[in-house]
């Protein structure tokens, strides 16, 4: 993991002691450090990119949205933020986060993207998600305050599986999306399951803690794969650079497996 206090780094990501907190806000953790670090990785793709919508759903104490913000902020001029969260406490923290660093995103207290559907349909160029994940018994899904932070039901999909599908709805056609998953949670399955929607994917950082073992994928339309088609799973013939990355997507799901403990990015 990066030295959060280092100046190069610090510089382009939210200040941990800039991060505004709230005993009922998740702080941000291994995983949030995580996805900050996939977006680091990918960053030169990210500033080529030249998003004009970012959202993050499930903000926290906003340290993501932040990054994202900041990291972009001097290259990529003109970005708007969207972040939502059901906890709003996470919203006010939220807000407090991005005002100590001089950022703006707009914040909705709302269920993943509830009421947004038509206003944000299909624009959004890069979206963020760190969500609940941990599995947990059912009922713990959904509560109020820091338990709706990890808690996600059966094998911590009841939120992930709720998220996917309005991801699909709110991204452009050039949309990526970059979410935190667990060993648990079945993270080749969600690949498989977005790739019938037409999506590819690849794992940006793979990190094991003594607790967890973390992989932050990133998704992004393929125009080479028929979504919700029996030839699904055929790729573009015409398209090689598709067909590289595919492959080198398994390859990289196959080494993992054996590998079992690395970083990558
Ligand atoms: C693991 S925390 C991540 C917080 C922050 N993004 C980070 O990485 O540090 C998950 C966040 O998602 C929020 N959340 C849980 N269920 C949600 C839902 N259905 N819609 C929006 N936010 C949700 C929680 O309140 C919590 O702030």
């Amino acid at each position: 993991m990066h030295n959060r206090g280092s100046n190069k780094i610090s510089s382009r990501i939210a200040q941990i002691r800039l991060v505004s907190s709230h005993p009922e806000v998740y702080e941000p953790c291994d995983d949030s450090f995580a996805l900050v670090d996939a977006l680091l990785a990918d960053r030169n793709n990210l500033l080529e990119h030249r998003p004009t919508l970012c959202m993050e759903v499930g903000c926290g104490s906003g340290y993501v949205i932040t990054s994202l913000a900041l990291m972009l902020g001097e290259e990529v001029p003109g970005v708007q933020y969207i972040a939502t969260d059901t906890n709003p406490h996470a919203v006010e923290v939220t807000r407090e986060t991005l005002k100590a660093h001089g950022v703006h995103a707009e914040l909705i207290n709302t269920d993943i993207a509830s009421g947004l559907e038509k206003r944000l349909a299909g624009l959004i160029d890069v979206m963020v998600v760190n969500p609940p994940y941990v599995p947990t018994p059912e009922e713990e899904v959904g509560r109020e305050g820091i338990a709706s932070a990890w808690a996600g039901g059966e094998n911590g999909r009841r939120i992930i599986d709720k998220i996917l599908p309005i991801a699909d709805k709110l991204l452009s056609d050039r949309g990526w999306l970059y979410m935190v998953t667990l060993t648990t949670n079945n993270p080749s399955q969600i690949c498989l399951q977005m790739r019938e929607k037409g999506y590819a994917s690849r794992i940006i950082v793979q990190r094991s803690t003594e607790e967890e073992s973390l992989h932050i994928i990133k998704f992004w339309r393929d125009f080479g794969i028929k979504p919700d088609t029996k030839e699904n799973m055929t790729v573009n013939k015409t398209a090689p650079a598709r067909v590289l990355d595919t492959l080198l997507s398994q390859v990289h799901w196959l080494s993992l497996k054996k590998s079992g403990n690395s970083n990558s990015s």
